[in-house]
Parts: structure tokens; C-alpha cells; sequence
């Protein structure tokens, strides 16, 4: 039993609560009524807030679809670890292949424009650099697509994504997943991997020059903090603004042998706090369209106590169900409530 505000009822609910006149208690509809239009708009004259169903309704169309397909992006990752273990073995880059893979994933990024990025719960610490740059690829996609980048930008942007940190290939790969401080030897390795991946890539053949200046980039920043030249804003290419903020939000909010996941929310305040003095404005905002703060299935806790439990989430809706605290049942879009804010993550 759930109570919705009266401008979400469909056809096809049904009443769980009788629903009374307000001046003499007289029934007007009974419960269990299945609710007809004809009924919803008797029902939305009478100045109601909110009322008693049985079930939320259930569309054929969610909101919320997933920005990457489960099965795209096995075969993503999958691709990305032979080709990393190929390079290593000297063998040739086999730019095709990623071009197709960066393809299929645009193809289904454009096809929808609900589709928005949420976070994943998964452990992978193996697999890190792999399920990065492939999260890396689709986040910056997800970015280009909303900025005006034309559809062969985007697949060069997605290339750029997936190779960006190619450069890890040639380094000992122990020193990225060391727990606790970095000696600055050790920072100055890690820093490395940007000139790393750039030479390498520069020098094959057929490559557009941005893939190659991408993995040299991406951790230039625009106050000239980053590296490894300490670029300021004008001097780094957009791409690189696109991947910087795609690349840092996937690594605060991923599982690392060192560090627990940032919820998205902290991770996007974060980045928001550091704009535009290390990130870019115009990229920021539109990154901020694309990512859902609280992904589904997570707990909150509201200023107002109500405990609560994310059940949907896309670019506009974040809908919420009262699990505990007062009118338990109650669903309803946070984003629709600016005076409440979430106190804590429950889960
Ligand atoms: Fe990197």
C-alpha cells in the first residue's frame, strides 16, 4: 500500500484507502475502486495532496535505462584487456576493433536521451583499468553527446576514452593499487604513464594526433595543478576536459584496494568544489546532467527523518520510497522537494 501525490495516479491503480468527502465523511470512492480516468479527474477536482493505492504503477517505458548494456560492456572490457596484453607483447594496436566497440556503445547512448550514468556496486579490483577506461569511455560519450560534439567527434572522443591510460601498461602495475602514501619516486612513476601512453601511441600509424595527446593530457588541470607539463586551461584540449572529469569521478567513486567508493553525490560535490579552479565550467555542468547522484536500491536519510529507499533514478527523477518515519509508503520525486536534503547514506 503506498501513498502517491494525487498528480501521479494512473488509470488501472487501485484504491487502497476509501477516499471521504471532507465536510461530512461521506464515501465517495470506496477502496479497491480500480481507478478509470473519468475517476482521476473526479478525483483531482477535489483538492486532494495525496492518495492510497495499492501498487505504483509499473510502465512499459522506465525512466531510467541503463547507459551501457551488461552484455556491450563484458565484451567492452573484454576487448580492452586483449588489446592492453597484445600492446604489451608488441603486437599491433588493432584500432578497428576499438573504433566498432566505441561505435556500438555510441549507437546506443544516442538512441535514448534518458539514459544517464549511475554508479555500479562491483568489486573488480583486477580488472580496474580495464572497467575504468571502458566507464571512462561511456561517462565522456554520455558528456560529448550532451555538449555539441558531432557523431565522428564523439567516436574519436570515445577512442581517446578507452586508451587513455594505456600508458599503465609499461609501469609496474603493483604501484597503482598500493594502499596507504605514495613515496614521491613512486608519484613520479605513477605520474609517468601520460608520457608513457603518448609516445607509444604516437608512434603508430593511422591514429588520429588527439588519441595520443589525450593520454598526455587527461591529468592536466586548468588552474596548471595538474601534469605533466602543467598545462593551464586554454592550453588543454577539450577532450581532455571531458576525459579529466570522467576519469576522476569514475576513480572516486569505484572500489580500490585503498580506498572505499565515494557516493556519486560526494564525488559530484567534490568536483563541483573544485570548479572552475581544477575542472572546467561549461564541462561541469553539463556532466552534472548526466550522472544520477543516489542510484537505485541505495537508503537515505532525509533532514526531515523519513528513512527512504531510492526505486528509480534518471537525468530528472530520483524517486523515492518512505521506509520508515511518517506516511510510510509514500513515494515521491526528491527532486521535486528543494527544502529537503539527504543527511546520511544508509546503504
Ligand atoms: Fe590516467
Amino acid at each position: 500500500m503506498l501513498l502517491i501525490p494525487v498528480n501521479e495516479i494512473k488509470p488501472g491503480m487501485t484504491l487502497a484507502k476509501p477516499i471521504l468527502r471532507a465536510d461530512d465523511g461521506l464515501i465517495l470512492f470506496q477502496n479497491d475502486l480500480e481507478l478509470k480516468q473519468v475517476y482521476i479527474d473526479r478525483i483531482k477536482s477535489l483538492n486532494l495532496e495525496t492518495v492510497w493505492v495499492l501498487d505504483y504503477p509499473r510502465t512499459n517505458e522506465p525512466d531510467f535505462l541503463e547507459p551501457i548494456k551488461k552484455e556491450i560492456r563484458m565484451k567492452a572490457t573484454s576487448i580492452l584487456r586483449t588489446t592492453f596484453s597484445q600492446l604489451k607483447e608488441q603486437k599491433n594496436l588493432d584500432i578497428v576493433k576499438l573504433k566498432n566497440l566505441v561505435k556500438e556503445i555510441l549507437d546506443y547512448i544516442l538512441s535514448d536521451d534518458r539514459i544517464a550514468y549511475t554508479i555500479r556496486k562491483i568489486d573488480a579490483y583486477d580488472n580496474y583499468t580495464f572497467t575504468h577506461s571502458v566507464d571512462v569511455c561511456v561517462l565522456a560519450i554520455l558528456i560529448g553527446s550532451i555538449m555539441d560534439l558531432k557523431r565522428n567527434e564523439l567516436e574519436i572522443l570515445g577512442v581517446c576514452s578507452l586508451l587513455h591510460d594505456v600508458g599503465k601498461i609499461f609501469l609496474d602495475f603493483r604501484i597503482f593499487n598500493k594502499p596507504g602514501k605514495l613515496e614521491p619516486i613512486e608519484y613520479e612513476q605513477i605520474k609517468a604513464h601520460t608520457r608513457a601512453g603518448y609516445e607509444f601511441l604516437k608512434s603508430k600509424e593511422n591514429l588520429s594526433f588527439l588519441i595520443p595527446h589525450m593520454a598526455l593530457q587527461h591529468h592536466e588541470r586548468e588552474d596548471g595543478s595538474g601534469y605533466p607539463r602543467g598545462l593551464k586551461g586554454k592550453d588543454i584540449h577539450r577532450y581532455a576536459k571531458i576525459i579529466a572529469i570522467a576519469d576522476v569521478f569514475n576513480a572516486m567513486t569505484s572500489q580500490r584496494i585503498y580506498q572505499d567508493p565515494v557516493p556519486a553525490a560526494l564525488a559530484i560535490q567534490e568536483i563541483y568544489e573544485n570548479t572552475p579552479l581544477k575542472y572546467n565550467q561549461d564541462v561541469v555542468e553539463h556532466f552534472i546532467k548526466i550522472v544520477t547522484p543516489y542510484s537505485k536500491g541505495i537508503i537515505l536519510l532525509l533532514s526531515n527523518h523519513q528513512t527512504v529507499e531510492v526505486i528509480e533514478t534518471s537525468r530528472k527523477k530520483c524517486l523515492i520510497r518512505v521506509i520508515s518515519g511518517f506516511n510510510e509508503g509514500e513515494i515521491y520525486n526528491l527532486y521535486q522537494k528543494p527544502q529537503l536534503h539527504v543527511v546520511k547514506w544508509l546503504d
